[in-house]
């Protein structure tokens, strides 16, 4: 795994490229495996919004496709406005419901626990958590 600071770097680089011109409220993840190989991704909002895309769940996407979503070790969440005043910290951005229950997901298929580190739009302030403690009691389907 990464440093946490290089972690947390690749999420608020990610946050760089986020389109949310609606919430103007933006999201990046960085996700990374046990071997340090990292997937990011960042907010896609659009004029039905709706069905704009959490950060979150962009990155998994792209680490489903660069190292499987079963191979999530850690994540970290950077957001924040789009206007945040010069020099201000804010609050770190928990994951929303339906991420969580994403997150899950590849929890499930390793069979372990994810750690979820979240932050700031400056990355400075930070909650570390793991997805069994954001969402537990989680649904899941029976073995087919
Ligand atoms: N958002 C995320 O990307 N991740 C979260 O966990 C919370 C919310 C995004 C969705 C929307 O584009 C904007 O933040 C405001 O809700």
């Amino acid at each position: 795994m990464n440093n946490i600071e290089t972690l947390i770097k690749a999420a608020m680089d990610a946050r760089e490229q986020a389109h949310a011109p609606y919430s103007q409220f933006l999201v990046g993840c960085a996700v990374e495996n046990a071997d340090g190989a990292l997937a990011r991704g960042a907010n896609m909002e659009n004029a039905c919004y709706r069905l704009g895309v959490c950060a979150e769940q962009s990155a998994l996407a792209a680490a489903q496709i660069a190292f499987g979503l079963g191979n999530v070790a850690r994540l970290a969440i950077v957001g924040g406005p789009l206007q945040a005043a010069e020099g201000t910290r804010g609050e770190p951005v928990m994951p929303c419901g339906g991420c969580r229950q994403a997150i899950m997901e590849a929890a499930t298929l390793s069979g372990r626990d994810i750690t979820i580190v979240c932050c700031d739009h400056t990355g400075q302030e930070r909650v570390t958590t793991t997805i069994k403690a954001l969402l537990p009691s989680s649904f899941t389907l029976p073995p087919a």
